[in-house]
């Protein structure tokens, strides 16, 4: 799928559900004590002093920007969706949410102190991450954090039905040692890799679930 048909359908589907996934998955966090650990080890790693705000990259309606700006974190969302924007500006008046892609972003280099993509690449080609993953390291500042969550698996689902609407969605599914793979390529050093099984919450078959963190080295550690 090229990068400009990959962007059209999914901005399409999340500016059609937006409304409602904000809704629907508002309170989801509260029942997943292993998430918000990744989360809070991601905010204490983030918040280092000089590296510069955190930015979450497909925020949707902003519930994990606000969970982050509730650990004490300076963050700021940005989606690719102007609905999923406008539903998160209207959710959280105190936080900062800009339209954009990940695939390339309008931001200095190195001008952020962390990254999060928590569950917003799922929708992106596997051959179109290599970009991701690079604008990620270009955006982060030496000694910067990143925080991944994806689905775990190896398979390419198309949905036509989500949150109660009717879209076009693609979602992959990605092997972990892939992704790993992908993240050290761009340049990105692999701190920790938690999988864990589906919870309650999640529906049978949903499968496990990843979540890495990273950081950008800086140069000393670059030369080593
Ligand atoms: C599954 S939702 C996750 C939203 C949010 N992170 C959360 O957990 O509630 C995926 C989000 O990623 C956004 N997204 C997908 N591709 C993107 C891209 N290239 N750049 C920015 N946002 C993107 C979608 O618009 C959607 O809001």
């Amino acid at each position: 799928m090229s990068e400009a048909t990959y962007l059209h359908t999914t901005r399409a589907a999340y500016d059609t559900v937006a409304v409602d996934y904000e809704r629907l998955l508002r309170d989801e966090l509260d029942a997943k004590p292993l998430d918000r650990a990744m989360l809070a080890a991601f905010a204490e790693l983030a918040q280092a002093p000089g590296t510069g705000p955190v930015a979450e990259l497909g925020c949707g309606p902003g519930r994990v920007t606000a969970h982050l700006h509730g650990l004490g974190v300076d963050v700021f969302g940005i989606d690719l969706s102007p609905e999923m924007v406008a539903v998160a500006r209207r959710t959280h008046p105190g936080l900062r949410f800009d339209t954009g892609s990940m695939t390339g972003l309008e931001l200095d280099d190195a001008s952020l102190g962390g990254v999060v993509a928590w569950y917003s690449t799922v929708h992106t080609p596997p051959e179109l991450l290599p970009t991701v993953f690079a604008e990620c390291h270009r955006v982060l500042a030496p000694g910067g954090h990143m925080l991944l969550a994806f689905k775990v698996g190896d398979q390419h689902w198309h949905r036509e039905q989500a949150y109660g609407h009717a879209v076009s969605l693609d979602i992959y599914w990605l092997p972990p040692d892939q992704v790993a793979e992908l993240m050290a390529a761009a340049g990105l050093v692999l701190d920790a890799r938690m999988v864990r099984e589906p919870d309650d919450s999640e529906k049978p078959g949903q499968g496990r679930q990843g979540f890495f963190l990273a950081h950008k080295p800086d140069e000393a550690e670059a030369a080593r």
